[in-house]
């Protein structure tokens, strides 16, 4: 097989002056990519107080002096004007956008009884609302051009993880608007897929996890382990469409979505749900659907089976 090139493509990665951005942009860029790397630099939880110019230029001068293409962007992604801005830089200096990775994010762990109305908005303004923005900014160049690939970041906390009731929520927002985004885009020639990354970063440094933990995960999870999938969904030649592919330390996996065939009858008593609640929940009859269209289309089929 050849090499996936991006020769004469530019692609966009946001939050790129550390951690996975970083390892994307550089491979990005390694394979022939002009990169806007954009970065705010702020702190892990998101503090203007430590905003800096520095991740994005120390990235973009390790692109270049590896004979790369790059340029730096430090607006943030969470408001529209920002967006709109990082977007209207990589039109104005390399004239196209192929694709955009929207990886920019911030660490929100803490207990519910902690979490306040503010600590809500600032992680779903740069996760949810960041990626949204970003993608609507894009949209309409890509639409012109008759081509796109956007690569969204959702995060394992979907699947529920104690005292990250904010950054989960924000993340499954993501993983819902890549599902149904993925469907409108694919008719435009988008394409639209998400990834689940994990690996050592400054994010899962402020994670409690005891020192050995920490070490086995920089060994073994490094953010160039997750780069290649990144690559992978990002290139012309993906035809993937509305998928979440999680990626740590060199696997990549799939996350499926869909429902057990349950428990039906004409006339539903809370205490039927009580007395059919292991079928309900059976794991073995797991279907997965890439819709919301073929939810229903089960849903019909399983109700007009005479077996049942
Ligand atoms: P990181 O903290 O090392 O890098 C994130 C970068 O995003 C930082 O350089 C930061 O300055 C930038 N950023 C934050 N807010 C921004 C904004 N409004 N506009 C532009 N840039 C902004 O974190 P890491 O681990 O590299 O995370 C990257 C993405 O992967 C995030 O979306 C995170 O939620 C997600 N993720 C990471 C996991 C991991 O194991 N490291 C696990 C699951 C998801």
């Amino acid at each position: 097989m050849n090499d996936l090139r991006f020769d004469g493509q530019v692609v966009i990665v946001t939050g790129a002056g550390r951690g996975l951005g970083r390892a994307y942009a550089g491979l990005l860029a390694r394979r022939g990519a002009a990169v806007l790397v954009n970065d705010t630099g702020v702190g892990d939880a998101g503090e203007d107080l430590a905003q800096s110019r520095r991740p994005a230029d120390d990235c973009v001068a390790e692109i270049r002096d590896a004979g790369g293409t790059a340029s730096a962007s430090y607006e943030s992604v969470a408001h529209e004007a920002g967006a709109n801005a990082i977007v209207a830089q990589a039109l104005r200096e390399f004239c196209r956008v192929d694709a955009l990775i929207n990886n920019a994010g911030i660490g929100m762990d803490r207990p519910f009884a902690q979490t306040s109305p503010d600590d809500f908005r600032r992680v779903m303004d740069v996760h949810f609302m960041g990626t949204a923005l970003m993608c609507r900014a894009v949209w309409d160049p890509m639409c012109a051009a008759g081509y796109g690939r956007i690569v969204n970041t959702t995060s394992s906390a979907v699947f529920g993880y104690l005292n990250c009731a904010a950054y989960s929520a924000a993340k499954g927002a993501i993983l819902a608007f890549t599902r149904s985004l993925s469907l409108e885009a694919a008719a435009v020639n988008i394409g639209v897929n998400c990834i689940s990354p994990a690996a050592a970063t400054r994010m899962t440094a402020g994670v409690g996890m005891d020192p050995a933990q920490r070490s086995w995960m920089e060994h073994a999870l490094p953010p160039a382990s997750v780069a290649p999938l990144v690559a992978y969904l990002a290139h012309e030649t993906c035809a993937l469409r509305g998928e979440i592919l999680s990626a740590s330390g060199g696997s990549v996996r799939r996350y499926l979505f869909g429902e057990t065939a349950g428990f039906r009858t004409a006339a539903l008593t809370a205490e039927l749900v009580a007395q059919n609640l292991s079928n309900i929940v059976d794991a073995n009859s797991f279907r997965a659907f890439a819709s919301t269209n073929e939810a229903v289309a089960r849903a019909q089929e399983l109700d007009q089976d005479p077996s049942g």
